[in-house]
């Protein structure tokens, strides 16, 4: 599959890491949702969010997204609290993809257009990458979920993110899709764009993680190499996870 992004990213800026999360808090009424969660996250690649149904993964997102505002505690991209511009760097992937009540192309215009002369060609890449050209003058809606999820990730990568976030993007898809977002995800990765994904497949962390982040009860469990996180997680709710068991 040809790159999505490579052959016409204008931009290559440095992603803005560490990501430093500091005392965070979010809570609703008298419930503590995220329970003062502290990590400081340097590394390039791909980031996986990791946890059983209801930890926290989604609200934690969206919070490092600055669709939420926390309830204490802050975050930090390189030091400096996020501005318009890093927000602007930033492309969040919902688990439902919201997309326009339009064509296919006019989904990826929507966001290109702002850019100028040359959108076209670089929506019909973008398209052709995602493995939807074919479908370019298709309602949005018609699309099968595995479709219209891969053309809410073609969107997000033709705004030419530095961070791509990403909420259960694979979660009721066909295999087919799901190998071909974790294949742009990866050949985003190899672009230089910092991903962060949450998911609750443990066998989807497995293939693409660099590194893990283990929430469990609005809580920060663990943060840990991939590797050294599968063969050793630090915790009893991580290791019954691991092992396919029921997470209370
Ligand atoms: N706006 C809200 N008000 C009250 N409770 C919420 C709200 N959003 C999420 N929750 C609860 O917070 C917990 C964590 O939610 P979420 O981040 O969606 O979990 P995950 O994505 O890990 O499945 C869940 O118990 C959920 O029901
Ligand atoms: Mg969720």
């Amino acid at each position: 599959m040809p790159d999505a992004g490579a052959a016409w990213s204008q931009r290559r800026d440095t992603v803005p890491l560490p990501l430093q999360v500091d005392g965070l808090c979010y809570r609703v009424d008298e419930e503590t949702l995220i329970d003062n969660i502290s990590v400081s996250i340097d590394s390039p690649g791909i980031s996986v969010i990791l946890g059983p149904n209801g930890a926290g993964k989604s609200l934690f997102l969206r919070l490092i997204h600055g669709l939420i505002d926390p309830s204490a505690g802050d975050i930090r991209w390189r030091g400096r609290p996020p501005d318009l511009a890093q927000r602007r760097r930033q492309a969040l992937v919902f688990q439902k993809p919201v997309l326009l009540r339009r064509s296919v192309a006019a989904n990826i215009d929507f966001v290109l257009k702002p850019l100028g002369a040359g959108y076209r060609e670089r929506r019909d890449q973008i398209l052709q990458a995602a493995g939807l050209f074919r479908l370019r003058d298709h309602p949005a809606r018609l699309l099968s979920g595995g479709e219209q999820q891969k053309l809410a990730l073609a969107r997000a990568l033709a705004t030419d993110p530095a961070v791509l976030l990403l909420d259960e993007p694979c979660a009721s898809i066909d295999a087919g899709s799901t190998l071909q977002i974790e294949t742009l995800l990866e050949q985003t990765s190899a672009r230089g764009v910092k991903i962060l994904l949450v998911t609750h497949n443990i066998g989807q962390a497995r293939r693409l993680a660099d590194d893990v982040l283990f929430l469990h009860h609005g809580r920060l469990l663990e943060y840990s190499p991939a590797e050294a996180f599968m063969k050793c997680p630090k915790s009893p709710p991580a290791q019954a996870f691991i092992d396919g068991n029921i997470v209370l």
